[in-house]
């Protein structure tokens, strides 16, 4: 097994991610090095294959886990307090205590529950991120932003809670569907241009980098952003919203018909053409993004059914933009971004008129 820890620490926080292939199996011993055997509950969704599940469940007991597993639906409407509420019954009904551990074992959805559950569950118990989609692997398994939806709007309710591991298996993704790479791959382009130009200009679609490599190299660019600003306190983080900003507007304008990675690669040719107009970015590194984000299937002109209107409505409702003061994340060259504050709702009217 080729695998490499990545450290994740800020200055309350440490840990590693392991990366590798065929790592799935050895979940359990991985886990015992760092909790003493305990009860553990695996969540996992229905879509994740049930051998990935037993691999990973067997691993556990094998070195003393109690595991317990629950299975959640796919998708966003399951990251949800009614599920905490299931989950959490199910955990007390398997005698889970607060010296129990929780093992989220799927795609972002599932990430974000389990670590929520694991930050509240007794006051927090220790929590193992095992991604198995791309996103989760280079996104949102790192970081230690965990929480739930509710009706009124995605990720209300949340909690930072860092887990203690992340197992990060690239084998788990030989199921992963099409769509989903994409997803992940919008991310990626998005962290070549806030942090590593090398990174950017050497992505192809199918056979790139290695994928260990790949994932190992995101992972790094998300730690060192999160390192230097674990809570968000000093803006810092906000480098990562690069295309966030009118990405979000345009998911909800599209009533979340769009995909989030769709809508963040139509953000990020906004921000590129803001970033042109504020930050000097030059036209010919603008076309390499937009070019970058088409090669790998990613929108680049809105699409017809949707209005530009309600898009700015959306934006200007944004709380970052309260007060008529504009925080916007620009890139004035591919491998480099930074918070501006000289962005005008004007200019980034005219940025999604051109999209
Ligand atoms: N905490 C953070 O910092 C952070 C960052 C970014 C995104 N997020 C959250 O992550 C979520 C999106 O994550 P996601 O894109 O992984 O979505 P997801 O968890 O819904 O997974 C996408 C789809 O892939 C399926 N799937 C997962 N792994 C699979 C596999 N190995 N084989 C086959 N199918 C598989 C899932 O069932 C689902 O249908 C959102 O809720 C978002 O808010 C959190
Ligand atoms: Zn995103």
């Amino acid at each position: 097994v080729i695998s490499k820890a990545i450290e994740i620490c800020g200055s309350d926080f440490r840990y590693f991610a392991q990366v590798g292939r065929g790592l799935l199996a050895q979940a359990g011993s991985l886990a015992r090095e760092l909790v003493g055997p305990s009860r553990c509950v695996i969540v996992t969704d229905s879509n994740i294959p049930s051998t990935v599940v037993e691999r990973a469940s067997e691993g556990l007991r094998a070195v003393g886990f109690d595991s317990v597993t629950t299975v959640i639906p796919p998708g966003e409407e399951s990251k949800s307090l009614a599920q905490v509420e299931r989950i959490c019954g199910q955990m007390i009904d398997a005698g889970l205590d607060r010296f129990s551990v929780v093992v989220g074992l799927g795609g972002g959805v599932v990430g974000d529950l389990s670590g929520f559950i694991a930050s509240v569950f007794h006051r927090g118990i220790p929590h193992i991120q095992i991604p198995t989609t791309l996103l989760a692997m280079v996104d949102s398994s790192i970081g230690g932003k965990t929480g739930v939806n509710l009706p009124a709007g995605k990720n209300l309710l949340g909690a930072f809670h860092h887990p203690v591991l992340v197992i990060t298996d690239v084998e788990v993704l030989g199921s992963l569907p099409q769509r989903e790479w994409r997803q992940g791959f919008a991310e990626i382009i998005k962290h070549g241009i806030i942090g590593d130009a090398e990174m950017f200009h050497e992505l192809q679609p199918g056979t790139a980098r290695e994928l260990v490599e790949l994932v190992s190299r995101n992972i790094q660019i998300k730690a060192q952003v999160v390192a230097r600003d674990h809570s968000d306190v000093q803006g810092e983080r906000a480098i990562l919203n690069f295309g966030h900003t009118v990405g979000h507007a345009i998911e909800r304008a599209a009533d979340f018909r769009l995909s989030h990675g769709d809508c963040v690669s139509l953000g990020m040719v906004a921000a590129c053409d803001i970033s042109m107009k504020r930050a000097g970015l030059e036209r010919r590194e603008r076309e390499m993004i937009v070019a970058r984000l088409a090669e790998f299937r990613l929108p680049v002109r809105l699409p017809a059914q949707i209005d530009r209107e309600r898009i700015m409505e959306v934006i200007a409702r944004d709380k970052k933009f309260e007060r008529g003061e504009t925080r916007f994340i620009v890139t004035p060259r591919i491998g480099q971004a930074y918070l501006s504050r000289e962005v005008t709702m004007a200019d980034i009217r005219a940025a999604v008129e051109a999209l």
